[in-house]
């Protein structure tokens, strides 16, 4: 079988002997695999995103078909369709340093990048019908990661405003969550082509952050100077500081991202007094979180945004393509065609 390896900062395509699964393991036929900004981070070892040695499998989340169970899985049978955990060892319940530890295609464990990947039964979740194995693909990262922002992890209430920075996977998926619960939206970008998509999935109001200088002060003029209720801030570093501008008094800042590996800067805390902010770390969600996260989807019958699907000979290409920022939404790898 196929699977992919990293080497000096390249994704390298080998061949290796079929995994058999252990006893409480499950083999799966890889039908689909999503990018998020972490694997471009991974494969080109940038920041504390750098591996320790070359050889590891990439790409976090995946979905495909169980073609093997073993002898003491009794919660999955062979033809179920499942999708990878982005931190397979946090299940249920609070957070801890250990439950973090093994998340795929990171320092911690190999990736789903090949054509059959055996997980132990906990670790993957099954599919509903009305999602394809791409549309399942494409939550366990960027997905749960915006359901905990949202949902899990936040005082949003129906008709409060939320400030939704960029159009990438996690983001698009914030500002679903948003809308879903009747939240007001506003989606800043660096293209209108893309904030004209936004528009079409609901946005309220829509800020160009690269054309217009003063888009702080648009969203206080959005917002009649008071500021938003929330903000899913995916940017990260100093970006922190424009952010406390946008917020109201009270109002919480999920802290999610680092784009192209940034996780520093300087802020002002005066500001996070002033305001009462509440600024919450995230970091991706549980087992729990993602079922939830699901039944939601499936009541709403809410799909990810799909941007483009690239095959999976084109790995590299698509992963260089997720760190250009050119998408809207998810990149797919399918392994069907
Ligand atoms: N904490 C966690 O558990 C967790 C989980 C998942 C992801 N993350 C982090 O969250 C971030 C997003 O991940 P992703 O996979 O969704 O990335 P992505 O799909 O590659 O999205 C990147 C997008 O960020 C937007 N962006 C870049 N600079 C911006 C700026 N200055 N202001 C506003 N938007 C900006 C751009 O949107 P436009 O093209 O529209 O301008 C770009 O397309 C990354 O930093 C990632 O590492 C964290």
């Amino acid at each position: 079988m196929k699977t992919y390896q990293i080497h000096n900062a390249k994704v390298t395509l080998i061949e290796q002997p079929m995994p058999e699964c252990a006893a409480d393991q499950v083999l799966v036929k890889m039908h689909a695999l999503a990018l998020n900004h972490r694997d471009y981070l991974v494969v080109n070892g940038i920041t504390r995103w750098k591996l320790a040695e070359d050889g590891r499998v990439p790409v976090a989340d995946g979905a495909g078909e169980v073609i093997a169970v073993g002898l003491l899985v009794t919660d999955l049978k062979v033809g179920d369709r499942v999708s990878s955990l982005i931190v397979p060892n946090w299940q249920d319940g609070e957070m801890t340093a250990d439950k973090l530890q093994g998340s795929p295609g990171g320092p911690g464990a190999d990736g789903v990048a090949a054509e059959y990947r055996v997980f132990k039964h906990s670790a993957v979740i099954k599919i509903p019908d009305y999602l394809s194995y791409q549309e399942a693909a494409a939550l366990p990262c960027a997905g749960v990661t915006a359901w905990n922002a949202m949902v899990e992890s936040s005082q949003l209430k129906p008709g409060n405003t939320v400030l939704i920075l960029g159009t990438g996977g996690v983001s698009l998926f914030a500002m679903q969550f948003a809308l879903m619960m009747g939240c007001e939206v506003i989606v800043s970008s660096s293209s209108d082509a893309k904030l004209a998509m936004a528009k079409e999935l609901g946005a309220h109001h829509l800020i160009n952050y690269a054309t217009n200088s003063e888009w702080v002060e648009s969203v206080l003029e959005i917002t009649g100077g008071e500021g938003v209720h929330h903000i899913a801030e995916v940017v990260g570093g100093s970006h922190l500081n424009l952010s406390l501008r946008c917020i109201r008094s009270g109002g919480t800042i999920a802290q999610i991202g680092a784009i192209q590996g940034i996780c520093e800067g300087t802020v002002d805390t005066a500001e996070i007094m002033y305001k009462a902010v509440n600024i919450k770390g995230i970091e991706v969600g549980s087992k729990a979180m993602h079922s939830r996260m699901l039944k939601a989807m499936q009541t709403h019958q809410m799909k990810p945004v799909m941007h483009k699907v690239f095959d999976f000979s084109q790995l590299g290409e698509a992963i260089d393509y997720q760190g250009s920022g050119s998408h809207f939404g998810k990149i797919g790898i399918t392994l069907e065609s």
